[in-house]
């Protein structure tokens, strides 16, 4: 822990850019989440909110080796949480910068490869709880994304989420994270993450040519993306487990 610093964008414009490229290097395999409708508001929001995106950074190399972002929003009853998950809060953080808000919403933790299963990914939790406690709002709430359903993509959200193993601990390894971390499993977002798109996009992602309607999986995705030749277009629905 002493080599680690945790700190936020608003520390270093420094720190601000490198752990962007952190994220961006983490989360390029699944670009194509990147093209939900809301996502037009992330960067203005980044922006927005340095003091809310958490860097850890390693002080003997000096770069940054793991990030966790969140958003503050006015959301009229925080026990109600919506299906919307990850895109809701993106909607509603836009719509209500000028308000004061009355949650936080944990949008992504994001650890390079090289870095991972040491624990860097809890430190991050622990630092969101920590900063967003600071900031007199609470514990956050995260539409987390149950990352092994892509090998399960023919059970439903709802009994993927309650799956436990035999030590009674949850299935999915980052919804056990998240448990293990303190949270609580408090609701389902079945439309966290939404992207419809062109068929032409979907083949450009996937690298695969859709000659056929039907559902197909993608790499990374939690669902698979429903083509309609008819329409054109290709939708990708992925649903999220609310935690708090
Ligand atoms: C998921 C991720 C953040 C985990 O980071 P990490 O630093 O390796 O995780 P930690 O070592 O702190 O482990 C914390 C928990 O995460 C879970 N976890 C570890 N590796 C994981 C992986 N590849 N995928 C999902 N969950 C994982 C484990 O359950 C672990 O808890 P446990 O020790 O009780 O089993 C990292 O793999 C990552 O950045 N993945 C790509 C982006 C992503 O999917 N982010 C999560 C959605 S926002």
């Amino acid at each position: 822990m002493d080599d680690l610093l945790i700190t936020t964008f608003a520390e270093s414009a420094n720190i601000a850019n490198a752990a962007d490229e952190v994220e961006k290097a983490v989360w390029s395999p699944l670009g194509f989440l990147n093209f939900s409708e809301p996502f037009v508001h992330y960067f203005d929001l980044m922006a927005r909110y340095p003091d809310y995106q958490i860097a850890v950074v390693d002080r003997d190399r000096d770069y940054v080796v793991a990030t966790g972002n969140l958003i503050p929003l006015y959301h009229d009853d925080p026990t109600d949480l919506p299906d919307g998950g990850w895109d809701w809060a993106l909607r509603r953080a836009a719509e209500t910068v000028q308000r004061t808000p009355n949650m936080v919403v944990g949008l992504s933790v994001s650890v390079p490869d090289a870095h991972r299963n040491r624990g860097l990914a809890r430190i991050v939790l622990g630092a969101m709880r920590n900063l967003v406690e600071s900031k007199g709002l609470g514990t956050p709430f995260l539409p987390v994304r149950p990352t092994m359903l892509e090998q399960h993509l023919d059970m439903d959200i709802a009994d993927y989420a309650a799956w436990r193993r035999a030590d009674g601990r949850l299935y999915d390894p980052w919804l056990r994270g998240h448990e293990r971390a303190g949270g609580r499993m408090v609701g389902l977002c079945r439309s966290s993450m939404v992207v419809e798109k062109p068929v032409g996009f979907w083949e450009t992602w996937s690298g695969q040519r859709y000659l056929e309607s039907g559902k197909y999986p993608i790499a990374g995705g939690l669902a698979p993306v429903a083509i309609d030749l008819d329409k054109g277009m290709g939708s990708y629905i992925e649903p999220n487990v609310w935690f708090h």
